[in-house]
């Protein structure tokens, strides 16, 4: 099978983070959402991999390469603006051929196994294989409608009136047959090529759609929270309770509540850090308690009581009032920018 990954986007629930920088590069656990995704595909045995990508493109290759150093072929299909999922099948469609591939968004993890999913399909008669989660607001994705027998019938973008909880996990399995569908369909009313409306031709057209219900986690990263909670749920799985410090940071006077990552040429002092922090290269923390969040490289936190749930893009500082006076003792909890300052010293 081949891989197909989507990386373009403009990725406005991210903003300002991603007015600069590619959302599927953004880390979890100090490493870009986008390398987990190439982790997961060759695990599965998928090599023969392309990545969709747009305004951002160079800035992924310069990130993910040509794939060797996963022992895969990445090539790059240029998308020029974000034309809808289906687009990008569209586009890649001389690279993928006729061969089955697994289409995977960039912007997506989950805890199951790549490989479970992906068991069988070569040989199956499916047209497609999607895999679903169930989610307390289906309405922000893609909803799949079953009927008695468990079959999907259905499905729907985005819907006011949903017809089940189970949403459509960015991660589908197709064979060649979905071409001609990305072909036959129109754009939808937000003006994009949806990859359920090519489904849903699919299925009208009489092809056999299966479907797999995810057990674990799935994290749809795009926004702030989602990305924390996946921020947790992998420093979890990494560091369990403890602390991975890279041999080149510096911890001084302070304590560090696991799980955390330090990577390498971060310096701590004087501070309390965790649960759940990713610490980027060359981040400074002095004076401060930070939980629940992620410091881009070289972000720092000086002198504020308690950072919390915040994200915080490469080379972003947050001043605080120190150990004297009243603002300081606000907990902050913010989403910064590439080089934003936000400065609550009250001076
Ligand atoms: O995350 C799962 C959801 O992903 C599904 O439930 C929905 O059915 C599906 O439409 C999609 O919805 P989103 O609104 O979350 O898609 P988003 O625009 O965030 O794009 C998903 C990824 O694909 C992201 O990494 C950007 C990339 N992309 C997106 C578009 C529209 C492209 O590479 N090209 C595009 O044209």
């Amino acid at each position: 099978m081949k891989g197909l990954i989507l990386s373009g986007g403009s990725g406005r629930r991210l903003r300002p983070l991603t007015h600069t920088s590619a959302k599927q590069l953004v880390p979890i656990a100090n490493k870009p959402i986008l390398h987990y995704v190439v982790d997961d595909l060759v695990s599965a045995g998928v090599v023969d991999i392309a990545i969709v990508v747009g305004d951002t493109g160079d800035e992924v290759r310069a990130s993910v390469g040509d794939g060797s150093r996963w022992g895969a072929t990445i090539t790059y299909v240029e998308q020029e603006a974000p034309l809808g999922l289906a687009h990008a099948v569209l586009i890649a469609g001389d690279f993928l051929g006729d061969d089955p591939f697994v289409m995977y968004l960039g912007d997506n993890m989950f805890e199951d196994s790549l490989d479970r999913v992906v068991d069988g399909f070569v040989g199956s008669g499916e047209a497609a294989r999607l895999l679903l989660a169930r989610v307390d607001d289906p309405g922000a994705f893609g909803v799949a409608d079953l009927d008695d027998s468990g079959a999907i019938v259905g499905l729907v973008e985005k819907p006011v009136d949903p017809p089940s909880d189970l949403a459509l996990v960015g991660v589908y399995l197709f064979d060649a047959a979905i071409h001609e569908a990305v072909r036959r369909i129109q754009p939808s009313t937000r003006g994009e090529l949806e990859i359920t409306d090519a489904i849903q031709w699919l299925l009208d057209d009489g092809a056999t759609i299966d479907h797999r219900v995810l057990d674990g986690w799935w994290i749809d990263t795009g926004k702030k929270d989602p990305l924390l909670a996946c921020n947790r749920l992998v420093l979890g799985r990494l560091a369990g309770d403890g602390v991975v410090v890279d041999d080149d940071a510096e911890v001084v006077d302070s304590t560090l509540v696991g799980p955390v990552v330090v990577a390498a040429g971060a310096r701590i002092v004087d501070s309390t850090v965790g649960p759940a922090v990713a610490v980027g290269a060359d981040c400074r923390i002095e004076g401060s308690t930070v939980d629940d969040s992620v410091l881009m490289a070289g972000s720092a936190v000086i002198g504020h009581r308690r950072v919390t749930a915040s994200v915080l893009g490469h080379e972003a500082e947050v001043r605080g009032a120190g150990t004297v006076g009243a603002v300081e003792e606000i907990d902050l909890s913010v989403l910064l920018g590439d080089h934003s300052v936000v400065d609550v010293s009250g001076g």
